[in-house]
């Protein structure tokens, strides 16, 4: 056991903390980002190391096998690295094109965002769905331009683009000089000064030259030459005019948008983002987190955002990643569940570097650790040791697809079972009996239809069961609490249909918005609650994400 830390260097270590995640549509970037910032962060030494560890990751896992074939990223990373002063935290939030509980949550676990925009796309269908999940949590978001070594689209109109998609101000922090091949610096507005990049030499596999040269020196305009630099000025001036000011209580708040342009291809600008990034960006102190509790107390506090099993088949794994909201966690502590008032110790927890998983010894609030999770947690959990905590408050969403899972082996229903039962803890689907069958013919509840493909995939490689989905047209399940509650009723009608969740607690499927109102007005004792009731910080959000 180490020594207490004082309340000194808990508030020093929880300053320094930096913890994000990057939006974006598929294509911008974001694995190319993701490196250079690792690449910046000394993490590694050339780039590439990302691409390759993501082809390692292919080859060791079935579960990527799907994102290989899809072409999508369904699982989220965590990575650490070290910035200057700052321990920062990056989430990978998966980015396909259907929305799943998962972004939802591994977004509870960040304190701000970096919206990535490829320069010559602007914002794209999966950036909007993203955003309006941050903001709906008032998460400070940092936009960057990317690939502003191709030739995109002009800055005044990108930013004019937030503006009116996504309804959010932007004020540049810095401003481009040139686009396509003709990119070769930014002008920084903090410290009206000129960077120039210098790319003799290198292709982005390494930290890129820069030069940085007052505005007001002569030489500026001949380097430029006479047109660029013109057209340098008028844009100060306008920016100067027409935007925004800084202001960082409304970056805090969510309200406004520091902007960057680089290329992530050619680590223009990723230098200058990310210095700016690490003072601008709230530390978990400053955050509006899920948990509200002060993250510099000496307690220690987490929740469960994320369980992941599988990730080695050779081990058969399951990871639960925890966001650490106060104090600081040790290696082998003993920590008590909200849930069910445990006490357990936390072994092998690990932390995920650019090279690879290590064993952590201590973190503070702001990390995500990766805690061995024999089966003790599910998403949401809340872990505390010293004065008892609140479970942590991140909204779950009401399924919306469901389908029946019908295995044509019934020698595998045990395996089906037990599948079923981690998938579930996972947080991949619902699941849910009727009243009828027992532990025949399993009902599945999902968000969005890619958690089905999912859920069928990994039935198939983890517990090699084949199963059939048989879809069921219904749209809503409601959990029912209230007098005079009657299965049969609910039963016979045929735009309701009863089912039972895990806990024992009754639920109804509804075909439409029409029958769930119907059943309110024939019912007015009756509660029809979207999430199952009693369970702490769970909110309808339905129709919010009808894209
Ligand atoms: P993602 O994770 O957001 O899906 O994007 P990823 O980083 O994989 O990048 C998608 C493509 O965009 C890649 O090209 C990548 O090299 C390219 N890219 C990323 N940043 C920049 C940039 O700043 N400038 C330019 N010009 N391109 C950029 P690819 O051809 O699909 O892959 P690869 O053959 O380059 O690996």
């Amino acid at each position: 056991m180490s020594l207490p830390v004082s309340a000194k260097q808990m508030t020093r270590e929880v300053d320094r903390r930096r913890t994000f995640a990057i939006i974006s549509h598929p294509d911008a970037g974001k694995t190319t980002l993701t490196e250079k910032l690792l690449l910046y962060g000394g993490a590694i030494h050339l780039a590439g190391s990302v691409k390759s560890r993501r082809a390692a990751k292919h080859a060791v896992s079935d579960w990527m096998e799907l994102e290989k074939q899809r072409g999508i990223s369904v699982t989220s990373s965590v990575l650490q690295f070290p910035y200057k002063e700052y321990a920062v935290n990056l989430l990978d939030t998966p980015g396909h094109a259907d929305f799943s509980e998962d972004t939802y949550r591994t977004l509870a676990a960040a304190d701000s965002a970096v919206m990535l925009i490829d320069s010559a796309k602007g914002v794209e269908p999966q950036t909007i769905k993203l955003f309006k999940v941050c903001s709906m949590r008032k998460l400070p978001i940092f936009t960057f331009v990317n690939k502003m070594d191709r030739f995109g689209r002009p800055p005044l109109e990108l930013m004019e683009e937030l503006e009116q998609v996504l309804g959010i101000r932007a004020c540049p922090i810095n401003w481009p000089i040139g686009a396509g091949r003709e990119f070769k610096g930014i002008y920084d507005r903090r410290l009206k000064k000129v960077i120039m990049f210098d790319s003799e030499g290198t292709h982005g596999e390494s930290v890129v030259e820069e030069r940085m040269i007052d505005i007001d020196d002569p030489q500026i305009e001949r380097l430029l030459g006479p047109e660029r630099y013109a057209q340098l000025v008028d844009d100060i001036e306008l920016l100067e005019i027409a935007g925004d000011p800084f202001d960082l209580a409304r970056v805090r708040s969510g309200e406004l948008s520091p902007m960057f342009f680089g290329s992530a291809m050619t680590n223009f600008g990723i230098g200058p983002f990310l210095s700016a990034f690490v003072e601008m960006a709230p530390s978990p102190a400053e955050a509006q987190t899920a948990a509200k509790l002060d993250p510099t107390r000496t307690d220690f506090s987490g929740f469960v955002f994320k369980i992941q099993a599988n990730m080695n088949p050779a081990h058969r794994d399951r990871l639960a990643f925890v966001r650490i909201t106060s104090g600081r966690f040790e290696r082998d502590m003993q920590a008590q569940l909200v849930r069910g008032g445990r006490t357990l110790k936390l072994a092998f927890p690990q932390q995920f570097m650019a090279a690879e998983r290590e064993i952590v010894e201590e973190a503070y609030a702001g990390d995500i650790i990766g805690l061995y999770d024999p089966g003790n947690f599910r998403i949401g959990d809340t872990l505390y040791t010293g004065s008892p905590v609140e479970e942590t408050d991140i909204p779950r969403f009401s399924p919306e697809h469901f389908s029946v899972v019908e295995v044509r082996d019934a020698l595998k229903r045990k395996q089906l079972n037990k599948g079923l039962d981690q998938l579930a803890e996972e947080g991949t689907i619902q699941v849910f009996r009727q009243p009828q069958l027992g532990d025949l013919d399993a009902i599945v509840g999902a968000v969005g239809m890619l958690q089905f493909e999912v859920l069928k995939f990994r039935l198939e490689h983890e517990y090699k069961v084949i199963v059939t989905l048989r879809p069921l047209n219904f749209r809503h399940a409601r959990w029912v609490e209230g007098e005079g509650y009657d299965e049969g009723v609910f039963n016979r009608a045929d735009y309701t249909k009863v089912l039972i969740d895990r806990d024992g607690l009754p639920l109804i499927l509804f075909r439409n918005d029409w029958a769930i109102n119907y059943c309110k007005q024939q019912y007015p004792k009756l509660r029809f609650l979207p999430n199952p009731p009693g369970t702490p910080g769970l909110e309808e959000l339905h129709g919010a994400f009808s894209f």
